[in-house]
């Protein structure tokens, strides 16, 4: 035993395929986010995980040593249910900007505990940066004032909460380790079990922008973290409550909604919670939305959903977030105080037809390279960067007419970015197809 807490044997041992016990996994995770492990070793480890994988058990030890690497909260003063909503991440997916404020604006509490950007998609911490000001590490006794005050709370894996998957979200972003499906089940999981839930619904992606390209790896994933929730459920004062959840598979074969790049998608968002969202991603909205009323019990669907947009409450809930996480509250009604850049390129089609696919993956990477996503852990972001897409699946186009722009001040980056964004559209002359967007619900 004594031998195996060496993190050279325990990442041969997974290398080799073999399985890991609980007290090899907290070992490497504890002593990680104590610096008393360095980066290379786990990112040998990660990528021993990736090739080799991990059993159910092997996966609910490393979701459970990242979680107790921090403190749970415990919210037992707040009496609304508390529901949250979480992606496994996606190409324009600005879903919880809209839905943790909607959310709260209809009578639920939403501790929300995301990430930044992961591999080839976007994070909902950077995107709510790009906001002048904005704060997402609050302390715990903050985040809590807030959610008592507000029902709502946006921020980050801390020192205190979450502390492991802090780390080891920054090193998977850059590592090439994101798309495995232990690795994303405990990243998630440790997050959304310390959050003190009542429920949780999930928006698990499939498709070129996605990390499952396939729906069922995408089913998979889905029902590992949907076990995770009933076996281990919120772990308070050492009891064990169980949650619910829900998951949503959504197709990421198109990017989501109309801009992609972080002040890009809060602008859309914002948008969107005036309502003038574009179709695809309020689709997904309510559908997530739905769900979480469902979890909630609280009646009135998609029609609540709606009259919250109309009469301004929901947008109302995103100021107040902003002013309580010390952002500028002006750039609701001003984007020109939101850092976007002013260069455009237009990428146009360069033959007639319909679009069969997209490559959303490389769209995602492609932001990365224009410098809306991290190369290395250090890179500062330009959140000013980003994308607009004018077609999706299935459109017809005229030679010439404009696919989408590319959007950056960074002229040399624009040119080599729009030298490959042509790759990225396959057009042809036979008519084709989107597909159904909501794919399937599991319970
Ligand atoms: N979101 C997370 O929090 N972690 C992942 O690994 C993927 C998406």
């Amino acid at each position: 035993m004594r031998n195996s807490l060496n993190p050279k044997v325990i990442i041969r041992k997974k290398r080799d395929g073999k399985k890991l016990n609980e007290h090899e996994i907290k070992y490497l995770i504890s002593e990680y986010t104590k610096y008393n492990i360095p980066d290379y070793q786990l990112a040998a480890f990660l990528m021993a995980v990736y090739f080799q994988g991990m059993d159910f058990k092997e996966t609910t030890d490393l979701m459970q040593a990242m979680m107790h690497t921090g403190k749970t909260l415990n919210l037992s003063e707040i009496k609304k249910p508390k529901i949250d909503k979480h992606s496994t991440g996606g190409v324009g997916d600005k879903v919880s900007l809209i839905l943790a404020p909607l959310m709260a604006s209809c009578g639920i509490c939403v501790p929300m505990i995301s990430g930044r950007g992961l591999g080839h998609t976007g994070g909902t911490l950077d995107k709510l940066e790009s906001i002048p000001g904005f704060r997402t590490n609050l302390t715990l006794k903050a985040f809590k004032r807030q959610l008592k005050k507000l029902g709502v709370a946006m921020i980050g894996q801390t020192a205190e909460i979450a502390p492991a998957d802090k780390k080891i979200y920054a090193l998977r972003d850059v590592t090439a380790t994101v798309d495995s499906i232990p690795l994303i089940s405990a990243s998630i999981m440790s997050k959304k079990l310390a959050e003190d839930l009542d429920g949780l619904v999930l928006d698990v992606k499939f498709g070129s922008g996605a990390f499952m390209a396939d729906l069922e790896k995408a089913k998979r994933l889905a029902r590992t973290m949907i076990q995770i929730g009933k076996r281990f459920g919120v772990q308070r004062d050492s009891r064990c409550r169980k949650i619910k959840v829900i998951a949503i598979l959504t197709d990421m074969n198109n990017p989501l909604g109309k801009y992609i790049g972080n002040s890009l998608e809060v602008i859309e968002a914002i948008e969107s919670l005036k309502g003038r969202g574009p179709k695809d991603l309020m689709e997904v909205t309510f559908a997530l939305g739905k769900a979480m009323l469902k979890l909630a019990k609280i009646k009135g669907g998609k029609k609540l959903i709606e009259k919250k947009i109309a009469n301004s409450e929901a947008l109302n809930k995103f100021k107040e977030i902003i002013y309580y996480q010390s952002g500028d509250v002006r750039i609701i009604d001003d984007y020109s105080r939101l850092p976007v850049a002013k260069n455009r390129i237009k990428i146009k089609a360069q033959q007639t037809g319909y679009i069969h696919h997209i490559d959303t993956f490389d769209i995602g990477l492609l932001l990365v390279q224009l410098g809306g996503g991290r190369l290395k852990k250090e890179d500062k972001l330009d959140p000013s960067c980003g994308f607009k897409i004018h077609k999706k699946i299935g459109d017809y186009v005229k030679k010439g007419e404009c696919l989408m722009e590319i959007i950056c001040d960074n002229r040399s980056k624009a040119r080599a970015v729009a030298k490959q964004m042509h790759a990225v559209f396959t057009i042809k002359r036979k008519s084709c197809r989107s597909k159904k967007l909501i794919r399937e619900t599991i319970h």
